[in-house]
């Protein structure tokens, strides 16, 4: 039976009758903050093409998640800008590197805090690519014992969750073992699975000074044409051992996020990326876009195709409005 018996707009008629019927919600929860922690005292570097976002000490990283706090946010994930890099980025599992001590200073200062650490090579490398280079090629197996001992490092000095981001294959079942031969049985692995070879990583580069110096990185992350490699990169990922699988970047991959929401019956995580945050911020201050609009349509388009989690840059924005 449709109209005139049937009417879609009787429920649409006023706000609390469109909240009552809502199919997908936002919460602060479920959403992650991601920041750049540098070196330095006070320090607070404006990232240009990412307005709101800085570099931060490790003073100024605890003062923002205080911040954060306040407003429900209550999951980050650290990247790092070290003081020095070299070809093994041996500044990413140095015990006193700039990540490990940010998150002993954040656990030290906040109980209920959830602390991702990236897990990468690419900000500490000197030639930017993320693993070791053998022969001008990134070297798949050199790498994953040099992952393995950051995240080791990161768990070690507190960090709930470990996060590989460097599309090497075999590093999720790498950084399992290396976790659970030290008794860190607890900490949570977060795999970005289906990590594509993106445009939009292009503000993120400048924000954690990480741009490869030869070369791209198409030989490890994914070709933005394939969604069949997601699902079974995402496979292999689980049966190493990774307890959330994530779909990066988010806008230009619902499709992706949508098949292994549907697909595997686990906790699905996407990462709004730097460049998607970036153009829309770029388009308002054009006056070209309503930049509370688009925030929130973006971020719950990404929930309606299925992740559980969102990593964005938008995260205390998002958390603001939802408590107006
Ligand atoms: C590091 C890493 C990147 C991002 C997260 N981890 C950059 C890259 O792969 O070049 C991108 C995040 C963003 O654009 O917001 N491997």
């Amino acid at each position: 039976m449709g109209y005139p018996f049937h009417r879609g707009r009787r429920l649409r008629r006023t706000a609390n009758l469109r909240e009552l019927v809502s199919e997908t919600r936002l919460s602060p929860g479920q959403l992650v903050m991601p920041l750049f922690v540098c070196p330095g005292d006070n320090v607070r570097n404006a990232i240009r093409s990412m307005p709101g976002n800085f570099q931060l000490s490790v003073d100024q990283t605890v003062e923002t998640c205080a911040e954060l706090a306040d407003h429900g946010i209550n999951n980050v994930i650290l990247f790092g800008i070290p003081e020095t890099k070299d070809a093994v980025g041996s500044s990413g599992y140095a015990e006193d590197g700039i990540v490990p001590t940010a998150i002993r200073a954040l656990r030290e200062r906040f109980d209920d805090l959830t602390i991702w650490a990236d897990v990468c090579m690419c900000e500490y490398t000197d030639h930017g690519h993320c693993g070791v280079i053998t022969d001008g090629d990134v070297d798949n197996d050199a790498t994953l014992p040099l992952l393995a001992r950051a995240s080791l490092t990161y768990a070690k000095a507190g960090a709930d969750i470990v996060a590989p981001s460097d599309m090497m294959d075999g590093r999720i079942g790498a950084v399992r073992d290396a976790l659970d031969e030290n008794g860190l049985e607890k900490v949570v692995i977060v795999s970005y699975a289906a990590k594509y070879a993106s445009g939009f990583y292009g503000p993120f580069r400048d924000a954690a000074e990480s741009p490869p110096q030869f070369g791209d990185r198409r030989s490890y992350q994914m070709d933005p044409p394939n969604v069949r490699e997601a699902l079974r990169e995402v496979e292999m990922d689980l049966d190493e051992g990774a307890d959330i699988v994530m779909v990066k970047p988010a806008l230009p991959y619902l499709d992706v996020i949508c098949r292994v929401k549907s697909e595997f019956d686990v906790p699905v995580a996407a990462y709004n990326v730097s460049g998607e945050f970036s153009m829309l911020h770029a388009a308002a201050q054009n006056g070209w876009l309503d930049l509370e609009k688009v925030m929130m349509e973006s971020l719950i388009g990404i929930r309606r195709a299925g992740a559980d989690i969102i990593l964005t840059y938008f995260a205390k924005d998002v958390a603001k409005l939802l408590a107006r």
